[in-house]
């Protein structure tokens, strides 16, 4: 995937913002990056869009803007010099689209037919817009066009939020979900920068998801790590999993055949996506062990150790 939609799809959401004030672009963006949403598709609903985008790329250069609500050449061009990313269009427009594509621009058509993803794909586009999402059928309209269209990502839009975002985001033809609901006008106008960047947490939470999965205990070998492992198993009634390297109780224990990473053991956090976690916590400064990660058959990383330990034990992501 284009690298830059690559991000997009990491950071998993995308704020759109309309503001009828420029001068308050710079404090908001500033609000994204600290809520963990470092982009922003500033739409051309409004005049102030433009400079907007030229204030936030000169003064907040760690935030991805594109330009949204794009539905003409004019805007197009202005969107291209004013230093737009991406640029988002509401519908289908192949003259507008073909536009863009011939000034290099990254472009995100708008869709909610197979005709119009079909035409957007035949421009060679890798990521369409799906809008408006939920009166469009939501996800349900999506996997059943991802039976033809394999290949095709989708960016919802249009009334998705915090509650119904991982009905998206929990497929994988889902690039990421734009939408206003953590940039409402109330919140622009009252310059409630604060509860900006806390709604903003809240959905990297909600998205990425974190919660236990099991505890491993290194155990000296084979043998002992069954014993272990068949204790928890009595106990609690589980179930006893022998594989090759561990030996699970339940789901809860894993019982290493020889010791394994951390002084005392590994706790796996499991998340929604261990690669929009990979970039999330990477942004808050979080290292993980080149080569420690596993991927499943379509490559898809399923899990990661960090680096170091944390209270003696050795922590790795794992794929809900
Ligand atoms: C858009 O332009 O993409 C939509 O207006 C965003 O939809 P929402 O306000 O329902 O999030």
């Amino acid at each position: 995937m284009n690298p830059l939609l690559q991000e997009l799809s990491n950071i998993g959401i995308v704020p759109v913002i309309a503001l009828e004030d420029a001068s308050k672009a710079v404090p908001l963006a500033r609000a994204l990056v600290a809520g963990g949403l470092p982009a922003a598709e500033v739409t051309f609903r409004t005049a102030a869009a433009e400079d907007a985008i030229k204030a936030i790329i000169a003064e907040v250069p760690e935030i991805i803007v594109g330009a949204g609500t794009v539905t003409n050449k004019d805007q197009l061009d202005r969107a291209v010099a004013a230093g737009c990313k991406f640029v988002v269009t509401p519908g289908f427009n192949p003259d507008t689209v073909k536009y863009g594509i011939s000034k290099g621009a990254l472009m995100l058509p708008g869709t909610a037919t197979g005709g119009e993803m079909e035409q957007a794909m035949s421009l060679g586009l890798e990521v369409v817009k799906f809008f408006p999402a939920e009166q469009n059928g939501g996800v349900a309209k999506l996997k059943a066009l991802a039976g033809p269209y394999r290949t095709i990502k989708w960016m919802p839009t249009g009334g998705v939020n915090t509650r119904n975002m991982m009905d998206y985001l929990s497929f994988d033809q889902i690039a990421c979900c734009g939408g206003t609901w953590m940039v409402k006008k109330d919140l622009i106008e009252a310059e409630k920068w604060d509860e900006i960047t806390a709604i903003c947490k809240d959905c990297v939470k909600t998205m990425l998801g974190f919660e236990l999965r099991h505890i491993g205990i290194n155990c000296e070998n084979a043998e002992e790590a069954e014993k272990v492992a068949r204790q928890f198993c009595a106990i609690f009634g589980l179930d006893c999993k022998v594989g090759n390297s561990s030996v699970f109780a339940g789901t809860a224990v894993e019982c290493m055949k020889k010791p394994g990473r951390g002084k005392l053991g590994h706790i796996a956090i499991g998340t929604n996506s261990v690669a929009r976690a990979i970039y999330h916590l990477g942004r808050q400064g979080v290292k993980f062990e080149a080569g420690s990660e596993s991927v499943d058959a379509k490559g898809k990383i399923k899990a990661i150790y960090l680096e170091g330990e944390v209270g003696g034990f050795a922590i790795h992501l794992v794929q809900k």
